[in-house]
Protein backbone atom coordinates (compact mmCIF):
# COMPACT_ATOMS: atom_id res chain seq x y z
CA UNK A 1 0.00 0.00 0.00
CA UNK A 2 1.66 3.75 -1.10
CA UNK A 3 0.10 6.64 0.35
CA UNK A 4 0.39 9.99 -1.32
CA UNK A 5 -0.79 13.43 0.22
CA UNK A 6 -1.55 15.87 -2.77
CA UNK A 7 -1.62 19.27 -1.37
CA UNK A 8 -4.26 21.44 -3.42
CA UNK A 9 -7.38 19.87 -4.53
CA UNK A 10 -8.16 21.68 -7.94
CA UNK A 11 -8.16 20.34 -11.35
CA UNK A 12 -4.57 20.25 -11.33
CA UNK A 13 -4.93 18.30 -8.53
CA UNK A 14 -7.04 16.11 -10.43
CA UNK A 15 -4.43 15.43 -13.63
CA UNK A 16 -2.25 14.98 -10.46
CA UNK A 17 -3.98 12.29 -8.32
CA UNK A 18 -4.06 10.45 -12.01
CA UNK A 19 -0.81 9.87 -12.65
CA UNK A 20 0.03 9.48 -8.98
CA UNK A 21 -2.72 6.07 -9.58
CA UNK A 22 -0.60 5.62 -12.34
CA UNK A 23 2.96 5.47 -10.39
CA UNK A 24 1.41 2.81 -8.36
CA UNK A 25 0.30 5.02 -5.01
CA UNK A 26 -3.17 2.99 -4.33
CA UNK A 27 -3.85 5.31 -1.42
CA UNK A 28 -4.44 8.92 -2.50
CA UNK A 29 -6.22 12.12 -0.21
CA UNK A 30 -5.95 15.78 -0.44
CA UNK A 31 -5.58 18.44 1.71
CA UNK A 32 -6.85 22.05 0.77
CA UNK A 33 -7.59 25.49 2.71
CA UNK A 34 -11.26 25.37 1.08
CA UNK A 35 -13.62 23.95 3.67
CA UNK A 36 -15.99 23.39 1.11
CA UNK A 37 -14.12 20.74 -0.76
CA UNK A 38 -14.68 17.46 0.79
CA UNK A 39 -13.42 15.71 -2.40
CA UNK A 40 -11.44 15.99 -5.49
CA UNK A 41 -12.14 13.53 -8.71
CA UNK A 42 -12.36 9.97 -7.11
CA UNK A 43 -10.08 11.41 -3.83
CA UNK A 44 -11.52 12.75 -0.46
CA UNK A 45 -10.16 16.30 0.61
CA UNK A 46 -9.50 15.23 4.59
CA UNK A 47 -7.83 18.23 6.02
CA UNK A 48 -6.24 21.50 5.59
CA UNK A 49 -2.73 22.46 4.67
CA UNK A 50 -1.17 22.91 8.03
CA UNK A 51 -2.68 19.79 8.86
CA UNK A 52 0.39 17.86 7.24
CA UNK A 53 2.26 17.09 9.77
CA UNK A 54 -0.18 14.58 10.91
CA UNK A 55 1.20 12.44 8.17
CA UNK A 56 4.20 10.19 7.51
CA UNK A 57 3.97 9.62 3.86
CA UNK A 58 4.98 11.06 0.18
CA UNK A 59 3.44 14.21 -0.67
CA UNK A 60 3.04 16.44 -3.94
CA UNK A 61 1.90 19.75 -4.39
CA UNK A 62 -0.67 20.72 -7.04
CA UNK A 63 -0.71 24.30 -6.81
CA UNK A 64 0.13 26.02 -10.15
CA UNK A 65 1.12 29.40 -8.41
CA UNK A 66 4.98 29.03 -8.38
CA UNK A 67 5.40 30.70 -5.33
CA UNK A 68 3.04 29.43 -3.16
CA UNK A 69 4.15 25.77 -4.14
CA UNK A 70 7.68 27.02 -3.14
CA UNK A 71 5.99 28.07 0.14
CA UNK A 72 4.48 24.72 0.83
CA UNK A 73 7.10 22.35 -0.23
CA UNK A 74 9.82 24.36 1.73
CA UNK A 75 8.16 23.54 4.80
CA UNK A 76 7.59 20.45 4.17
CA UNK A 77 10.84 19.81 3.61
CA UNK A 78 11.85 21.80 6.85
CA UNK A 79 9.64 19.19 8.85
CA UNK A 80 11.59 16.51 7.03
CA UNK A 81 8.85 15.11 5.08
CA UNK A 82 9.04 12.66 2.05
CA UNK A 83 8.55 14.02 -1.39
CA UNK A 84 7.93 12.26 -4.52
CA UNK A 85 8.21 12.89 -7.82
CA UNK A 86 5.45 12.09 -10.41
CA UNK A 87 5.87 11.01 -14.29
CA UNK A 88 3.46 10.32 -16.50
CA UNK A 89 4.29 6.73 -18.46
CA UNK A 90 3.31 8.54 -21.63
CA UNK A 91 6.24 11.45 -20.45
CA UNK A 92 9.06 10.66 -22.96
CA UNK A 93 12.37 11.28 -21.06
CA UNK A 94 16.22 10.36 -21.82
CA UNK A 95 17.84 8.47 -19.87
CA UNK A 96 20.26 10.87 -18.78
CA UNK A 97 17.85 13.56 -17.72
CA UNK A 98 17.82 15.22 -13.94
CA UNK A 99 14.91 15.64 -12.27
CA UNK A 100 14.46 17.08 -8.64
CA UNK A 101 11.88 16.33 -5.77
CA UNK A 102 8.31 17.70 -6.11
CA UNK A 103 8.24 17.76 -9.83
CA UNK A 104 5.31 16.52 -11.92
CA UNK A 105 5.91 15.63 -15.73
CA UNK A 106 2.32 15.28 -17.48
CA UNK A 107 1.35 13.40 -20.05
CA UNK A 108 2.55 13.94 -23.73
CA UNK A 109 5.92 15.48 -22.17
CA UNK A 110 9.39 15.36 -24.18
CA UNK A 111 12.38 15.93 -22.55
CA UNK A 112 15.48 15.19 -24.17
CA UNK A 113 19.12 14.62 -23.28
CA UNK A 114 21.39 15.91 -20.73
CA UNK A 115 18.42 18.56 -19.11
CA UNK A 116 18.03 19.11 -15.65
CA UNK A 117 14.87 20.32 -13.84
CA UNK A 118 15.02 21.65 -10.56
CA UNK A 119 12.59 20.67 -7.50
CA UNK A 120 8.79 21.65 -7.42
CA UNK A 121 8.51 22.45 -11.69
CA UNK A 122 5.52 21.33 -13.69
CA UNK A 123 6.29 19.96 -16.58
CA UNK A 124 2.72 20.26 -18.21
CA UNK A 125 1.08 17.89 -21.17
CA UNK A 126 2.12 18.11 -24.35
CA UNK A 127 5.14 20.31 -23.25
CA UNK A 128 9.01 19.71 -24.79
CA UNK A 129 12.25 20.81 -22.81
CA UNK A 130 15.25 19.80 -25.22
CA UNK A 131 18.85 18.75 -25.37
CA UNK A 132 20.80 20.29 -22.61
CA UNK A 133 18.43 22.82 -20.84
CA UNK A 134 18.41 23.79 -17.57
CA UNK A 135 15.35 24.58 -15.75
CA UNK A 136 15.30 26.57 -12.13
CA UNK A 137 13.33 25.61 -9.17
CA UNK A 138 9.49 25.87 -9.19
CA UNK A 139 8.96 26.35 -12.85
CA UNK A 140 6.24 25.97 -14.39
CA UNK A 141 6.33 25.07 -18.64
CA UNK A 142 2.68 25.06 -19.08
CA UNK A 143 0.34 22.90 -21.69
CA UNK A 144 2.14 22.84 -25.68
CA UNK A 145 5.16 24.99 -24.27
CA UNK A 146 8.13 24.30 -26.08
CA UNK A 147 11.65 25.22 -24.86
CA UNK A 148 14.01 24.62 -27.77
CA UNK A 149 18.20 23.42 -26.43
CA UNK A 150 20.40 24.78 -24.37
CA UNK A 151 17.84 27.00 -22.71
CA UNK A 152 18.48 28.54 -19.19
CA UNK A 153 15.55 29.54 -16.71
CA UNK A 154 15.89 30.89 -13.44
CA UNK A 155 13.49 29.93 -10.48
CA UNK A 156 10.04 30.65 -10.67
CA UNK A 157 9.86 31.22 -14.04
CA UNK A 158 6.20 30.85 -15.46
CA UNK A 159 6.22 29.86 -19.18
CA UNK A 160 2.61 30.20 -20.72
CA UNK A 161 0.81 27.63 -22.75
CA UNK A 162 1.99 27.64 -26.32
CA UNK A 163 5.32 29.86 -26.01
CA UNK A 164 8.27 28.90 -28.20
CA UNK A 165 11.46 29.94 -27.28
CA UNK A 166 14.60 30.16 -29.71
CA UNK A 167 17.82 28.14 -28.71
CA UNK A 168 20.07 28.76 -26.17
CA UNK A 169 18.10 31.41 -25.00
CA UNK A 170 18.77 32.63 -21.03
CA UNK A 171 15.75 33.64 -18.90
CA UNK A 172 16.56 35.50 -15.19
CA UNK A 173 14.12 34.15 -12.28
CA UNK A 174 10.18 35.39 -11.78
CA UNK A 175 9.52 36.05 -15.12
CA UNK A 176 5.99 34.96 -16.47
CA UNK A 177 5.95 34.67 -20.03
CA UNK A 178 2.50 34.75 -21.56
CA UNK A 179 0.42 32.36 -23.39
CA UNK A 180 1.44 32.21 -27.01
CA UNK A 181 4.79 34.53 -27.01
CA UNK A 182 8.06 33.60 -29.14
CA UNK A 183 10.89 33.87 -26.61
CA UNK A 184 13.99 35.21 -29.37
CA UNK A 185 15.85 36.94 -27.19
CA UNK A 186 17.17 36.76 -23.44
CA UNK A 187 15.04 38.00 -20.37
CA UNK A 188 17.44 39.53 -18.41
CA UNK A 189 14.93 41.40 -15.85
CA UNK A 190 11.83 39.98 -14.33
CA UNK A 191 8.65 40.51 -15.35
CA UNK A 192 5.94 39.45 -17.48
CA UNK A 193 6.37 39.32 -20.90
CA UNK A 194 4.23 38.97 -24.02
CA UNK A 195 4.23 38.74 -27.66
CA UNK A 196 5.73 37.71 -30.90
CA UNK A 197 8.48 38.39 -30.38
CA UNK A 198 8.19 38.37 -26.84
CA UNK A 199 8.31 42.01 -25.35
CA UNK A 200 7.58 43.28 -21.72
CA UNK A 201 4.21 44.18 -20.68
CA UNK A 202 4.25 47.76 -18.69
C1 LIG B 1 0.50 37.36 -19.63
C2 LIG B 1 -0.61 37.25 -18.62
C3 LIG B 1 -0.04 36.61 -17.33
C4 LIG B 1 -1.05 38.68 -18.34
O1 LIG B 1 -2.08 38.69 -17.40
P1 LIG B 1 -2.48 40.10 -16.75
O2 LIG B 1 -1.28 40.68 -16.05
O3 LIG B 1 -3.71 39.83 -15.95
O4 LIG B 1 -2.73 41.04 -17.99
P2 LIG B 1 -4.13 41.54 -18.64
O5 LIG B 1 -5.04 40.39 -18.94
O6 LIG B 1 -4.62 42.66 -17.79
O7 LIG B 1 -3.62 42.13 -20.02
C5 LIG B 1 -2.84 43.31 -20.12
C6 LIG B 1 -2.63 43.60 -21.59
O8 LIG B 1 -1.77 42.60 -22.15
C7 LIG B 1 -2.42 41.90 -23.22
N1 LIG B 1 -2.07 40.48 -23.08
C8 LIG B 1 -2.29 39.68 -22.01
N2 LIG B 1 -1.82 38.45 -22.23
C9 LIG B 1 -1.29 38.47 -23.47
C10 LIG B 1 -0.65 37.49 -24.26
N3 LIG B 1 -0.45 36.25 -23.78
N4 LIG B 1 -0.22 37.83 -25.49
C11 LIG B 1 -0.42 39.11 -25.96
N5 LIG B 1 -1.02 40.07 -25.25
C12 LIG B 1 -1.44 39.75 -24.02
C13 LIG B 1 -3.91 42.13 -23.00
O9 LIG B 1 -4.62 42.02 -24.21
C14 LIG B 1 -3.90 43.53 -22.43
O10 LIG B 1 -3.71 44.44 -23.49
P3 LIG B 1 -4.50 45.86 -23.51
O11 LIG B 1 -4.03 46.58 -22.28
O12 LIG B 1 -4.04 46.47 -24.79
O13 LIG B 1 -5.94 45.49 -23.46
C15 LIG B 1 -1.79 36.36 -19.10
O14 LIG B 1 -2.54 37.02 -20.08
C16 LIG B 1 -1.30 35.05 -19.68
O15 LIG B 1 -0.93 34.94 -20.86
N6 LIG B 1 -1.29 34.01 -18.82
C17 LIG B 1 -0.84 32.71 -19.19
C18 LIG B 1 -1.96 31.70 -19.06
C19 LIG B 1 -1.47 30.32 -19.39
O16 LIG B 1 -0.66 30.10 -20.26
N7 LIG B 1 -1.94 29.32 -18.64
C20 LIG B 1 -1.51 27.97 -18.85
C21 LIG B 1 -1.85 27.09 -17.70
S1 LIG B 1 -1.31 25.43 -18.03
Amino acid sequence: MERLVIIGASGHGKVIADIAKKNGYDEIFFLDDNDELTICGKYPVVGKVDDFSKYDCKFIIAIGNNAVREKIQTKLENSNKKIAILIHPNATIADDVEIGKGTVVMAGAVINSAVKIGKGCIVNTCSSVDHECIIGDYCHISVGAHLAGIVHLGDRVFVGAGVATAQCIVVCSDVIIGVGAAVVRDIEEKGTYVGVPAKRLK
